[in-house]
């Protein structure tokens, strides 16, 4: 039976850290589900590890429909989350239904977006039309251009109270999941005491209620840069299947993200 959001949610009520990875086909959602991932993201980072892309930007939402369906066809269990790309939410709700829509008819069981508080009336609309939603905050790789580069945020004060804010506005308009990207450890932790809904970290630190990779980066096979929270956890395994299972069960006990991973 595959895993609801309802069962992650209260698993990590509990105190038990989540496990995530990103996965873009049949043959890794199965491997991965088996040594214990518990939600597997079809992230738009597929635009740079599968296509070799500079950015996630010129991913589209045929690309995401199709390896969300890939996913979907291996992993019997895990829950799956998908990405919506850039350009494909930003215009109006409806546009976003339109499209999460998609993914969800393609298997996802939640939809991600990245944006503040401006994409609140965007989540309200999703959830209260029964798709879950995962609001993505901080270092958000679609606005890259207006980011200036993949940058740490959230290092002022300023910075850190707009997201504290914005996090807050999208559990309040019904996002399911927050992932926190690239932010101080400090600042995570003090997200994640706010929120009654679990919190998913990359490059944010150990307090987050979840755990998050790209998949090439934690096998160290993507050939391009790679970031200071990344960790290549087959260098030290026997095999992928080994390498996915220690990153699990460093997840789990709180062993990763060290703090050289850490902000
Ligand atoms: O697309 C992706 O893989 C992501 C992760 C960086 C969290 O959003």
């Amino acid at each position: 039976m595959r895993t609801t959001l309802t069962a992650l949610q209260s698993k990590s009520g509990q105190g038990e850290k989540l496990a995530v990875l990103t996965c873009y086909d049949a043959s890794f959602a199965a491997l991965l589900e088996n040594a214990g991932v518990d939600i597997l993201l079809v992230g738009d980072s597929l635009g740079m590890v599968l296509q070799g892309q500079e950015s996630t930007l010129p991913v589209t939402l045929a690309d995401m429909v199709y390896h969300t369906r890939c996913v979907a066809a291996g992993a019997k269990r895990a829950f799956i989350m998908a990405d919506l790309p850039f350009g494909s939410f930003q215009e109006s709700p409806r546009q976003a239904l339109r499209n999460a829509a998609q993914l969800l008819a393609a298997g996802a069981q939640m939809v991600k977006l990245e944006g503040g508080a401006v994409m609140a009336e965007t989540v309200s609309f999703l959830s209260q039309r029964g798709i879950p939603v995962c609001a993505h905050l901080g270092l958000m790789p679609q606005s890259v251009n207006q980011l200036g580069g993949y940058r740490v945020q959230g290092k002022t004060e300023q910075q850190a109270s707009v997201l504290l804010d914005d996090a807050l506005a999208l559990q309040q308009a019904g996002a399911g999941m927050v992932l926190l990207e690239a932010i101080p450890a400090r600042l995570a932790k003090a997200v994640t005491e706010c929120l009654s809904v679990p919190t998913i970290g990359i490059g944010a630190g150990p307090d987050c209620n979840a755990q998050v990779l790209v998949l090439h980066d934690m096998l160290g096979i993507y050939p391009g840069k790679t970031a200071r929270f990344v960790k290549n956890f087959l260098a030290e395994a026997d095999g992928i299947q080994a390498a996915v299972a220690d990153y699990v069960q460093a997840v789990k006990n709180g062993a990763f993200p060290a703090p050289e991973h850490c902000f």
